[in-house]
C-alpha cells in the first residue's frame, strides 16, 4: 500500500512526498493516534518494538536520538559465544563432531571450543525504507527543538535513507555525514574492501542545535613535527571521518551481541550533542552501547530492542547504573 508522508521541507499538507510506508499511523493527522505517556522518572530499557516506544512518548521530549537499525543486509546477523576447555589428548583432531575446532597447545594440552550461546537477529526487510520512514517521522516528532538525530547505516541503504531524511527533516537540516572507518576482517580481492559505515547527523532546526565544541576529544596530529609543541601535545579535533577499531574481541566492552558498536563512538556523540541531564534515545539499542555512554556522561536514556537476547544483555551491561527494565 502506498501512503502519503508529509514533507518537512514545506510542512504543507498539499506537498506530500509519496513514500511506501508500512504503518498508517505514520501519516500526520491520520486516524491512528496511540496514547502518549509521560517520560519515565529515570532511565529505562524497554523490551519491545522501537516504533511503539516512540509513539508512546510526548512530542519534543528528547535531546538526542542515535539509532543503529538493522542495515538490511539480507542476512541473519549472528554471533556464536564459545567457551574454551583444556583437554588432555594425544590425538590432534582438527574438528569435533559439532564443527568446533580443537587447538593444539603446548605438550599434550589441547583446547576444545564449545558453543554456549548463539545471539542473532534477522536483517531482511521487504520494504525497508517504508518501515524506516515511519520510524524516523516519529523520531523527528519526539526531538526537542534543538535536538539532533544520528542515523547509523552502511552501504546497503545509506543513500536511500539520506534522501528520505532530506525530505523528512529538510535538506538544510543535514549537518554531517560521519564516516566511521575501521580496518578489521577479510579483504576482498574483487573490489575495494568495504570498511566504513555512514552516520547521518540531522538537526531538527538548521540553525539552533547542540554542539559542545569544547567537549570534543582530541586526536594526535599525523605529523606533530609540523605544528608547535603545545599544539602537538593538545592534539587536533577529528574531522567527519572517524578512525576507530571495532569492539576488540577480547576487550572488556565486548558483550558478544552481533553488530555491537564501539563505546567511544557513542560517547563522542553523547558528549558533543547533548548536555548533562538531557534525555537521549536509541530504539534499536542492541547491547545498549548508547545507554552506557549516556550513563557515563550523566545523561538519562530511553532504550528499546525487540529481541529478548538484546534485552538480557542490556540488563547485564546496564544494571550497575540507575535504570529500570520494562516490557512495552
Ligand atoms: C545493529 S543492531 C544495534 C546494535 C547496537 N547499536 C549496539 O551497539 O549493540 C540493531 C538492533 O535492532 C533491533 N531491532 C530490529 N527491529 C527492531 C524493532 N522494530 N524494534 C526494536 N528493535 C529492533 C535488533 O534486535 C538489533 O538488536
Amino acid at each position: 500500500m502506498r501512503l502519503e508522508l508529509l514533507c518537512a521541507e514545506t510542512a504543507s499538507p498539499k506537498s506530500p512526498l509519496a513514500l511506501p510506508l508500512k504503518s498508517q499511523g505514520a501519516v500526520r493527522g491520520g486516524r491512528e493516534r496511540s496514547r502518549r505517556l509521560l517520560l519515565p522518572n529515570r532511565s529505562t530499557v524497554f523490551q519491545g518494538d522501537g516504533e511503539t516506544l516512540l509513539r508512546s512518548l510526548p512530542s519534543e521530549c528528547v535531546s538526542l536520538v542515535y539509532v543503529d537499525p538493522p542495515f538490511n543486509t539480507g542476512k541473519r546477523q549472528e554471533r556464536r559465544r564459545v567457551r574454551c576447555h583444556r583437554v588432555e589428548t594425544d590425538a590432534i583432531e582438527t574438528e569435533t563432531e559439532t564443527g568446533m575446532p580443537v587447538y593444539r597447545g603446548f605438550g599434550a594440552q589441547h583446547h576444545r571450543r564449545e558453543e554456549v550461546a548463539r545471539l542473532a537477529y534477522d536483517d531482511r526487510h521487504a520494504d525497508y525504507i517504508g518501515w524506516l520512514g515511519a520510524i524516523l517521522l516519529e523520531v523527528r516528532r519526539v526531538l526537542k527543538a534543538e535536538g539532533s538525530l544520528f542515523l547509523h547505516l552502511d552501504f546497503h541503504e545509506a543513500h536511500y535513507a539520506k534522501v528520505l531524511l532530506d525530505r523528512l527533516f529538510g535538506r538544510d537540516c543535514f549537518q554531517n555525514e560521519i564516516v566511521w572507518t575501521y580496518d578489521f576482517g577479510g579483504r576482498s580481492k574483487r573490489r575495494w574492501p568495504r570498511k566504513h559505515d555512514s552516520i547521518f547527523w540531522y538537526s531538527k532546526d538548521p540553525r539552533r542545535y547542540c554542539f559542545h565544541y569544547d567537549a570534543i576529544d582530541r586526536i594526535p596530529y599525523m605529523a606533530p613535527g609540523l605544528v608547535g609543541a603545545r599544539k602537538a601535545l593538545r592534539g587536533k579535533t577529528p574531522t567527519d571521518v572517524w578512525w576507530q577499531t571495532i569492539v576488540p574481541t577480547q576487550g572488556r566492552e565486548k558483550t558478544g551481541y552481533p553488530t555491537q558498536k564501539p563505546l567511544v563512538l557513542a560517547e563522542r556523540i553523547v558528549r558533543v550533542h547533548s548536555s548533562a541531564d538531557d534525555w537521549v534515545l536509541d530504539c534499536f539499542a542492541g547491547s545498549g552501547t548508547l545507554g552506557e555512554a549516556a550513563a557515563l556522561h550523566g545523561r538519562r536514556f530511553l532504550l528499546s530492542d525487540k529481541s529478548e537476547q538484546a534485552f538480557a544483555i542490556m540488563r547485564r551491561r546496564l544494571s550497575c547504573f540507575d535504570v529500570d527494565f520494562k516490557s512495552l
